[in-house]
């Protein structure tokens, strides 16, 4: 499938506001010609197909398919998948993408968050309002940091972008398609979304080429930003506030005011993580007949990680304490020694000297230890020290209960 030149000139004068007429004026053709060449019932000669190269900044792809004597260029890549179909909270990270990606050279944003926190509805949901901003194409690649398949290997995944782009060769080496990747994305304006990254190697062969396009990267890791790139922008996506979680509850059950209380405590029993709040309206969606009071003692209680994670099994790839567990499988021994005293004694919030003091340590390496759980995202920075979620400490206990009965399988402890 191929688009035609007029849709790209048209795409073009959109996204820089211009009518036909401001257009025309710009490159010195009558606005009769401008508005045929659209329709695609005349086709430009070679200068004027320069002429709108330049004026429209399309990094010479009009005159480059007029010399080959074509009329369209290969299709203009849409790969978004679907937008979430409600987003609640994220104004303020929804702002600073637009601002982050709006930076004058070769933005490079990180969405970083725990699991099932948002962060590919986030990236997904700006996408989509903002696509038009992108006439060269919106580019979406999942590269599987956390799904339980292998890291996608940048070399496939350069290979899979260069063949959506025309490229008509592929070279052999991941070195040279890297390099043919910023050359074709040079003087183009794309947007590209890195969907679950693992790791900055994994990232940084993937980057647009010159100044007009974004990388747009999500992952649940803390991605050294300095070898990404010097400008690259990181945006944390926390679990969602708990009036937040509430409200996005009582939207999709259609609770009335009376429930606020148990939606609330509902929300904190899904640590206000966007994954588990699905799950949780699905649970109480399947028990029509339930009292609320009586599912949210289930969702909150004690055993809110069982229910909780045999209801995202569902639809994730898998369920949420297998999400967490990935993560807490990536901590070096010291830091994972950390989190399993927060699991045990059940600890919210946490600082360095209070680590020091629990296990005995000096508070440099108790200090390096939460880097370590802040670099995977299991506990969260606030003013007062380090907080961990409760589904967290939740998954941390099972870990421990199934370690201590030295069971080689999983098992989710209440
Ligand atoms: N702000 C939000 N409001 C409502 N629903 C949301 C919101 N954020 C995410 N969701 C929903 O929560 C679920 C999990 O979201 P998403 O897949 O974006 O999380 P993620 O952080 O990318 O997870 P992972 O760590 O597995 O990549 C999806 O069903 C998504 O539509
Ligand atoms: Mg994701």
């Amino acid at each position: 499938m191929n688009v035609s030149l007029g849709e790209v000139v048209h795409r073009h004068r959109r996204l820089r506001g211009w009518t036909l007429a401001q257009l025309a004026t710009r490159v010195s053709y009558s606005e009769s010609m401008i508005c045929k060449v659209e329709k695609g019932t005349r086709t430009p000669d070679l200068a004027l197909a320069k002429a709108l190269d330049e004026v429209l900044e399309t990094g010479g792809v009009i005159a480059r398919t007029i010399a080959a004597g074509r009329a369209s260029t290969p299709v203009i890549p849409a790969q978004l998948p679907p937008p979430p179909p409600d987003l609640y909270g994220r104004a303020r990270e929804l702002h600073q993408l637009t601002e982050f990606s709006a930076a004058k050279r070769s933005p490079v944003v990180v969405l970083e968050g725990m699991a099932g926190a948002g962060k590919t509805a986030l990236g997904v949901h700006w996408a989509h309002q903002h696509a038009a901003s992108y006439p060269d194409g919106v580019f979406y690649a999942p590269l599987h940091g956390h799904t339980g398949r292998a890291p996608a290997e940048p070399g496939d995944v350069l290979a899979g972008l260069l063949s959506d782009l025309g490229a008509k060769e592929i070279p052999a080496t991941v070195d040279g398609r890297a390099r043919l990747w910023r050359s074709l994305t040079h003087s183009a304006r794309i947007l590209l979304i890195l969907d679950d990254a693992d790791s900055t190697e994994q990232v940084a062969p993937l980057l647009c080429g010159g100044s007009g396009s974004v990388v747009l990267i999500t992952s649940r890791r803390r991605l050294s930003e300095r070898t990404i790139r010097a400008a690259a922008s990181r945006i944390p996506v926390p679990p969602l506030s708990r009036d937040t979680a509430a409200r996005m509850l009582a939207d999709l059950i259609h609770a009335g005011p009376d429930d606020h209380a148990t939606l609330g405590a509902i929300a904190e029993g899904c640590s206000g993580l966007p994954v588990a709040l699905r799950a949780a309206v699905e649970v109480i969606r399947d028990h029509p007949g339930r009292a609320l009071m009586e599912l949210a003692a289930h969702l909150s209680g004690p055993r809110h990680l069982h229910v909780l994670n045999t209801a995202t099994a569902r639809d994730q790839d898998s369920g949420i304490f297998r999400m967490v567990e990935t993560s807490v499988r990536r901590l070096n021994p010291l830091a994972a020694r950390v989190l399993q005293v927060l699991g045990a004694r059940d600890i919210d919030v946490v600082t360095a000297d209070d680590v020091a003091d629990q296990l005995g340590i000096s508070t440099s390496d108790a200090e390096e230890a939460l880097v370590g759980l802040l670099g995977e995202n299991l506990v969260l920075a606030r003013p007062d020290g380090c907080h961990c979620p409760r589904l967290v400490r939740s998954v941390a206990r099972s870990l421990n209960a199934t370690s201590e009965a030295g069971d080689s399988t999983l098992r989710i402890a209440s």
